[in-house]
């Protein structure tokens, strides 16, 4: 459901054409008669108009109170192993949650538990689908096989759908090996960074790529950049730096979705791209 909220100022409402003006505007509001639904919101600014609960969410500040701010999020890379732990992670805290799969049967139990969109990353229908009435996006997408330019494409995809949904929150996984701007990496992680960009190839150049679409955005957006990522359970204990380096050289798959999680709920590192690591 969609309202509208109008502020009108009549300077001067208290005598008498302010106060014919004030009770004309009430008088159509009583008799219904600004009650038809128009295109006026997305033509003056380009975007849907925001639904009651993302209002009620925005008002109630994304992150002012954890936990309780963001209601449904969607999962792009819910099938794969940070992206399972991903939805885990917000199914436990008691969100709703959407995931793309290009296969749902690749979601295995959890497929009961989730709103399910069939599709691809790259596909703005799928995603407009997708991120109907959410409140954030979280990514783990990862290229599997020949995906060379996934990311950017993604995030080339994905911008102007959120503009038109009007969600402006997205959380996405990079990787430490990435330089953004600002950075204060240790001579350590210099080197790293250095020869994983050298090496890399075309998949690493990605990276970059996806997080300049996102800056030149007007989103929300959080890109994390883990280091090396390992399986198994979490453990709680992570560090996370705007732009130092974490002394630790991995993390967890578990530890780093709790992590994106986080940032989602209690709204962490907006417009930047932390480095994470479990800490040691
Ligand atoms: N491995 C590391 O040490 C490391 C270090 C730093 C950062 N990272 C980054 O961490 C992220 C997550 O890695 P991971 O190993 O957990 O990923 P993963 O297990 O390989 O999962 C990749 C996910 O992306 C999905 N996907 C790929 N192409 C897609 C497309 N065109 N449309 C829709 N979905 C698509 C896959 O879906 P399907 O099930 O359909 O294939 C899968 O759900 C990646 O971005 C990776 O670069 C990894």
């Amino acid at each position: 459901m969609y309202h509208t909220y109008v502020v009108v100022l009549v300077t001067g409402s208290s005598g008498t054409v302010g106060r014919a003006v004030a009770a004309a505007i009430c008088t159509t509001a009583r008799l219904g008669l600004a009650a038809g639904l128009t295109d006026d919101v997305r033509t003056v600014t380009g975007r849907a108009p925001a639904t009651e609960r993302q209002t009620l969410t925005r008002e109630r500040g994304v992150g002012t109170h954890p936990r309780r701010s963001v209601v449904e999020v969607a999962v792009l890379g819910g099938t794969g192993r940070t992206g399972r732990a991903v939805v885990a992670e917000l199914l436990r805290r008691g969100h709703d949650v959407a995931v793309l799969a290009r296969d749902p049967a690749t979601l295995g139990d959890a497929a009961a538990s989730v709103r399910v969109v069939r599709g691809d990353s790259r596909d703005a229908g799928a995603l407009t689908e997708l991120t109907a009435g959410v409140d954030a996006v979280v990514s783990a997408l990862g290229p599997v096989g020949r995906e060379p330019t996934l990311h950017r494409d993604t995030a080339a995809a994905l911008v102007p759908v959120l503009q038109q949904a009007g969600v402006t929150r997205f959380v996405g996984v990079s990787g430490a090996g990435i330089d953004v701007p600002g950075d204060r990496k240790s001579r350590r992680d210099r080197l790293i960074s250095a020869l994983v960009q050298r090496l890399g190839g075309a998949v690493v150049a990605d990276k970059p790529a996806e997080h300049a679409v996102f800056a030149a955005s007007d989103l929300d957006w959080t890109l994390v950049r883990p280091p090396r990522l390992t399986d198994g359970p979490a453990t709680g204990r992570v560090e996370h730096h705007a732009s130092e380096s974490c002394r630790g050289t991995r993390i967890g798959r578990a530890d780093l979705a709790a992590f994106l999680v986080d940032c989602v709920e209690q709204h962490l590192y907006p417009r930047r791209a932390p480095l994470v690591a479990a800490a040691r």
